[in-house]
């Protein structure tokens, strides 16, 4: 099915100039970017965008690292959009990330591991819905 789901390049990926290598990594997995933005997220958006890792032992340094520089934030479209956008992505930790991934290729450490992507059907409209409104999603078919 054709699904949306929401993905930020992190503020290692992005003061690495690596913003447009990502991008084409997406485009050619057939996934089109129907919003996006950046921003340099203040405390209380990454608390409540990370709100469900609250009580882990790493939401204290998550945080202050999604602070630490602007990120871009967009919205990704596609036929098994999640599915596919997490395969690109590879392992949360790039130290078990598969070759040719996101994060085998442009990550350092489970902090800074380059991008974000939702993680089911549930949490990418909750995590959409954070960043984007309705009218700002230009779904192109
Ligand atoms: P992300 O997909 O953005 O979701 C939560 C983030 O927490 C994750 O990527 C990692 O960057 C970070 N993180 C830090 N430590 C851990 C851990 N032990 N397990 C999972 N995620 C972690």
């Amino acid at each position: 099915a054709v699904e949306r789901t929401l993905s930020i390049v992190k503020p290692d990926a992005v003061a690495g100039n690596h913003i447009g290598d990502i991008y084409n990594r997406f485009e050619t997995a057939g996934l089109q970017i129907i919003a996006a933005r950046m921003l340099h997220l203040s405390q209380d958006q990454a608390e409540g965008f990370y709100a469900v890792h609250r009580e882990r032992p790493f939401f204290g340094d998550l945080v202050k690292f999604m602070t630490s520089g602007p990120v871009m934030v967009q919205v990704l479209e596609g036929e098994d959009a999640i599915r596919k956008n997490r395969e690109i992505m590879g392992a949360t930790n790039p130290a078990e990330a598969a070759a040719g991934t996101i994060r085998h290729d442009l990550a350092e450490t489970l902090d800074a591991n380059a991008v974000h992507g939702s993680d089911a059907p549930e949490t990418a409209r909750e995590e959409i819905a954070f960043f984007f409104g309705d009218d700002e999603l230009h779904s192109r078919g």
